[in-house]
């Protein structure tokens, strides 16, 4: 690096590095694929196959099923979601399927959607006999919420888009896209995926029917766990088709000749959660709660910014959005030939990942200013 370049950005959040192993390793900037491994998740983990070892399925009666309200209850408190409005899936597509068996669509045939949203969204839809709607985005970075406004109408059933782009990391404006569906009387599905956990998530200022997001990415909790926000005004009107036994009001009554949904958010819920990564998600939240969302807010836009204005400074263009308030930790850099890239960085000890032309940067409040900065080093040098 030149002698004159600036100092990095000082990360107050630096010391939390070494809760994830993975840094004594090697430099992973790619939590918006997967973040990092706690060791608070693994000691979650290790913690329920020692109780699956000691006590089988006794645990059920005690530890399992408070486990379940737990991670119900913590989902709930960090997107402000009130007792009763959050059920557990194993994806996010599966929590689509529910809601797509249960939203009416007879009356109402059209669902509103973008050409930036992950694609498990859309593929939802796509083979429903309904008409779906993807919206073009003039920059590939967003979509102004004009276009919403005018593709929304008195046909729509539901606005399906994202918190933050995946694509991009741009941060869409929810507030608006929910008042513009329920203008036309249409739901608001939000796939927050990209979001919670780096931003700060209030569903009832958002003003969403439905939100999901999970632990894959800033939360922490590794696969195979993710949550539905169902607003408990809203509910009601979504009657799922597609039902399991954790749905059903009273689950333990085994009655195979009645199926009654749960009155709140349960009534989205399918079959048996999957433990070791309710385990993993309670470790990720461990860390996330501890830590807290407007903190790592602040350092992960820090690090964000500084990753960007370094970038651009090496003659890099970033696909980014155009005001850092509308930018979280994915910075795409446009490159000929960005598998090449992840390739020759990952040798040189860099974990980050590509996207058709991009290679795709993303640091997370574990990171410090210098994880970038020698990657553009090693990136550039090629
Ligand atoms: C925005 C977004 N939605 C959804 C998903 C994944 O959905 P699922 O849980 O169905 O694999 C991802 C990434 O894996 C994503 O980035």
């Amino acid at each position: 690096m030149p002698a004159t370049a600036p100092t990095a950005v000082a990360n107050p959040l630096a010391h939390w590095r070494r809760e994830f192993p993975i840094f004594e390793r090697s430099t992973y900037l790619n939590s918006c694929s997967l973040g990092a491994l706690s060791r608070a998740a693994r000691a979650r983990v290790t913690g329920c196959l020692d109780q699956w070892d000691a006590r089988g399925a006794a645990n059920w009666y005690d530890t399992w099923w408070a486990a379940l309200d737990d991670l119900r209850a913590r989902y709930g408190r960090l997107i402000n979601a009130r007792p009763g409005e959050i059920a557990l899936h194993p994806s996010v597509s599966t929590i689509l399927g529910v809601l797509g068996s249960g939203i009416d669509t007879t009356a109402r045939r059209r669902i509103v959607t973008t050409h930036l949203d992950f694609p498990t969204v859309p593929y939802q839809w796509l083979p429903r006999n309904v008409d779906v709607v993807l919206l073009e985005s003039p920059d590939g970075v967003s979509v102004p919420v004009e276009q919403f406004e005018r593709a929304v109408d008195a046909n729509t059933a539901l606005v399906a888009t994202s918190h933050v782009y995946f694509t991009s990391g741009a941060i869409q404006d929810v507030r608006a896209i929910a008042d513009i569906a329920h203008r036309a009387g249409a739901l608001c599905l939000i796939d927050g995926y990209q979001a919670a956990g780096q931003l700060p998530v209030d569903v009832r200022a958002l003003g969403v029917d439905f939100y999901v997001a999970g632990g894959l990415k800033w939360l922490l909790g590794g696969t195979g766990i993710t949550f539905l926000y169902a607003c408990a005004e809203t509910t009601g009107v979504v009657v799922p088709r597609s039902n399991g036994w954790f749905g059903h009001r009273e689950q333990f009554a085994f009655d195979p000749a009645q199926f009654t949904p749960h009155e709140d958010a349960r009534r989205f819920e399918t079959g048996t959660p999957a433990l070791l990564a309710v385990h993993s998600q309670l470790g990720g939240l461990d860390v996330i709660e501890a830590v807290g969302v407007d903190a790592i807010r602040a350092a992960t836009s820090a690090l964000t910014e500084d990753l960007v204005a370094e970038a651009s400074a090496r003659g890099l263009r970033p696909k980014v959005a155009p005001t850092a308030a509308e930018r979280s930790g994915i910075v795409m850099l446009p490159r000929t030939d960005p598998g090449a890239d992840v390739a020759r960085l990952a040798a040189a000890g860099f974990i980050v990942d590509s996207r058709p032309g991009h290679l795709r940067v993303s640091p997370y409040f574990y990171n410090v200013a210098d994880d970038h900065r020698a990657l553009l080093e090693v990136l550039l040098d090629g």
